[in-house]
């Protein structure tokens, strides 16, 4: 950011009307962008898969998040490290392959390679007084919360602490350690990021964009009309294996140097089980799950990551930037890590409601993001179905604000 735009963008943040969409600006302009990136997108937590996924020393998987890229990788030791996926040398990216096992990472540019460690083992004709424990790659943030991998590209990470003790309840229930990805997939979607969450956010959009998740899930419905559902819904949970927990994503959101995490359960129109074409189970049940409440609950694990856990599989999704018109939606599918492909569930199956619903949510995310950049938008109030969405504009501009 140019010193001389400070001013500008600060008296911007400060103009924006409370429960109305932003201005153009914070779409479109790339030194709105750059403070993102520095304020938000750097500072925040990531999910970056189930640690199943690096399950032998030596797996590893590789995360881009806007400019940066990170190896996360299982060591020798068993320990999950990540690291800056940026030569030491000549800063050349190191691992080009999306994910595998290796017992090292070569450099493509010069061949300086390096341990799973993060450690330089080798690099060819650097003289005498060439130290290797100088140039190992440098270290990102990684944590873990019952069994979900998160990076964060900021050396003082918000602390995860809060996440692994309220959530383990709740985690406990659908027994997150013990689960598997049974399918991952990546949407490219041409519009920038603060669009694409806005839209996951809010269900007002549902029952137009998407009839096939409206017509199972009672969020597209206007809370008031919600209540009978829930309350039925309260009534079922315990004989089945769940629990009433709530825990309020605003609130802990708004408690400093720490990642916001939320969860609740919603249920689901009568006749639907689990978010599946038919309504029918999908995969076994979770965890110590004996049968099927009728609904899904939400978790949320800072800003960029959003969980739904059905009670026979997850659908985890993350939302990242790519640059500020270019973002990225990667959708993972948990089932119980006993689970058998083809036996116990059907991949196709497993991921029609979603892959369809992500669709839909794609193309109107993207007429979204033609409009905003046209001459004639202005910023348009909020419905009441919109609320979520209205607190995470108001909680962008608290972070772009912040000294
Ligand atoms: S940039 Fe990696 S070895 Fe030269
Ligand atoms: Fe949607």
């Amino acid at each position: 950011m140019h010193e001389h735009d400070s001013p500008s963008i600060a008296a911007l943040i400060a103009a924006q009307r409370p429960g109305y969409s932003l201005d153009q600006r914070f779409y479109t302009d790339p030194a709105i962008y750059e403070l993102e990136l520095e304020k938000i997108i750097s500072r925040n937590w990531f999910l970056a898969g189930h640690a199943s996924e690096l399950a032998e020393p030596g797996d590893f998987k590789v995360l881009k998040i806007a400019r940066d890229s990170a190896i996360i990788v299982r060591g020798a030791d068993g320990t999950i490290r990540a690291f800056a996926n940026v030569c030491r040398h000549r800063g050349s990216l190191v691992c080009l392959e999306q994910k595998g096992n290796t017992r090292k990472f070569s450099c493509p540019y010069h061949g300086w390679t390096y341990g799973t460690d993060g450690k330089l083992i080798a690099a060819r004709s650097m003289g005498d007084d060439f130290d290797k424990s100088d140039y190992s790659l440098r270290p990102v943030s990684v944590g873990e919360i019952h069994g979900l991998m998160f990076i964060c590209f900021c050396d003082e990470p918000p602390s995860l602490e809060g996440a692994v003790r309220d959530l383990a309840e709740p985690m406990a229930l659908f027994d997150f350690p013990n689960l598997k990805v049974a399918a991952n997939q990546t949407y490219d979607i041409p519009a920038n990021w603060k669009l694409c969450i806005e839209n996951y956010q809010e269900c007002y959009h549902c029952a137009t964009a998407h009839p096939e998740y409206a017509r199972m899930h009672t969020l597209m419905l206007d809370p008031s009309k919600r209540e009978r559902l829930q309350e039925d819904m309260f009534a079922k949970m315990e004989a089945c294996g769940l629990k009433k927990i709530f825990i309020d994503f605003l609130d802990t959101k708004a408690r400093p140097g720490e990642i916001g995490y939320g969860y609740s359960r919603k249920a689901m129109f009568d006749g639907y089980l689990t978010g599946s074409r038919d309504g029918g189970p999908a995969a076994p049940l979770l965890g110590k799950l004996t049968n099927y409440d009728g609904g899904a609950s939400d978790f949320s694990f800072g800003a960029f990551s959003f969980l739904l856990a059905y009670s026979d599989h997850v659908v985890c999704y993350v939302f990242t930037p790519v640059n500020h018109g270019n973002s990225r939606c990667e959708i993972y599918w948990l089932v119980r890590n006993d689970a058998v492909e083809g036996v116990d569930y059907d991949v196709d199956e497993l991921t029609w409601l979603w892959d369809v619903t992500t669709s839909a949510d794609k193309t109107i995310i993207v007429n979204n993001w033609k409009g905003v950049r046209s001459r004639y938008y202005t910023p348009g109030p909020f419905s009441g179905m919109e609320e979520a969405a209205s607190n995470y504009v108001q909680w962008i501009l608290r972070e772009l604000a912040r000294p």
